[in-house]
């Protein structure tokens, strides 16, 4: 069977930090997006995270209202997956969680064209894991596409391709990115890919610095930002991701190499399960106001 290569129409599935931000920069770059969230409040949240980026341009006069009618037009959402069958391709963005994965990838086999392209944009999991379970005539239609955030400011995206994926799928995956404005970069199907397998240690180095008392939140964020030049410190960014994200990660990675620098901290396991999460639920290393990051909180 032949791939669509005529893609018009994305399926987000998971609208929340990352889904929403892939709908946003598709609809922006003419692609008609119809995003699928578990319930009616989380996919309010998910479309009025991406109308709240829509509103700034407009204030800033970098979008005019005509433009984001246009895109509210483009912009779909559902609860339903029945809804994402005209869908040419998918990309899934619901919580790092394996088992959530798979009963995802199962749905989708159920409700899609065969020839549907179907991707994950998971931070660590292995592609091939996640397709197992699937019929053969899909693999070859399956990759993944692993978006940075926040996705409309990051220009990177990482397609993984497996052994299964077809090269009409992945030429189709880097035209799309193109398309989006992004620059493709192929990453292989190895838990992490490429940034995740060196930033995540990194991570959670800082985070483990944080457990033993090295330094005070704001000294260790203050360090690798004013002495290594980074766009912002590592716990300013853990929190960014979400430490839900981190750990979940983390612990895929870990159990993949079996090296201790990719062991979650203690730490951060405390903080998830106190329901700290980072930016997403308003205190984690800091005290969040919506986007605006405020003071260390006391650890
Ligand atoms: N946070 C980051 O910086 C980042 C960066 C790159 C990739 N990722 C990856 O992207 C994926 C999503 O991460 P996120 O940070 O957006 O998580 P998130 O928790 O912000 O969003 C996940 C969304 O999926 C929804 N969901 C759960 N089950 C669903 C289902 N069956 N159908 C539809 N929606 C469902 C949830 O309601 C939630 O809104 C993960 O695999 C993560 O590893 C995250």
């Amino acid at each position: 069977m032949d791939i669509n290569t005529d893609i018009t129409t994305i399926g987000i599935v998971g609208c929340g930090l990352m889904g929403a931000g892939i709908a946003q920069v598709a609809v922006e770059a003419g692609f008609k997006v119809v995003a699928k969230e578990i319930d009616q409040a989380s996919l309010d949240r998910g479309l009025a995270r991406i109308h709240v980026q829509w509103d700034k341009a407009v204030g800033k006069g970098k979008r005019s209202l005509d433009e984001v009618a246009l895109f509210n037009a483009r912009l779909q959402g559902t609860l339903s997956w029945s809804s994402l069958s005209d869908c040419e391709l998918i990309i899934e963005a619901v919580p790092e969680i394996l088992s959530l994965k798979l009963a995802t990838f199962k749905e989708l086999d159920r409700c899609l064209a065969p020839s549907t392209v179907i991707c994950s944009n998971t931070s660590s999991i292995s592609i091939t894991e996640l397709i197992a379970g699937l019929g053969p005539d899909r693999h070859p239609f399956t990759a993944g596409l692993h978006f940075f955030n926040p996705v409309s400011a990051m220009p990177l995206v990482e397609i993984i391709r497996t052994v299964l994926s077809s090269a009409d799928t992945i030429a189709a995956l880097q035209a799309f990115v193109k398309k989006i404005g992004k620059t493709p970069v192929l990453a292989p199907d190895s838990p992490g890919f490429i940034v995740n397998r060196l930033l995540v240690p990194f991570l959670l180095d800082a985070i483990r610095a944080r457990e033993q008392q090295l330094a005070s939140t704001a000294d260790i964020d203050a360090g690798m930002k004013l002495g290594c030049g980074h766009p912002m410190g590592p716990l300013h960014l853990a929190d960014f991701i979400g430490l839900d994200t981190i750990a979940n990660v983390a612990d895929v990675m870990f159990e993949a190499f079996g090296e201790p620098r990719f062991k979650a901290p203690s730490l951060v396991k405390q903080l998830v399960a106190a329901g700290r999460l980072g930016r997403k639920s308003g205190l984690g290393f800091y005290r969040w106001e919506g986007e605006t990051r405020m003071e260390p909180i006391a650890l």
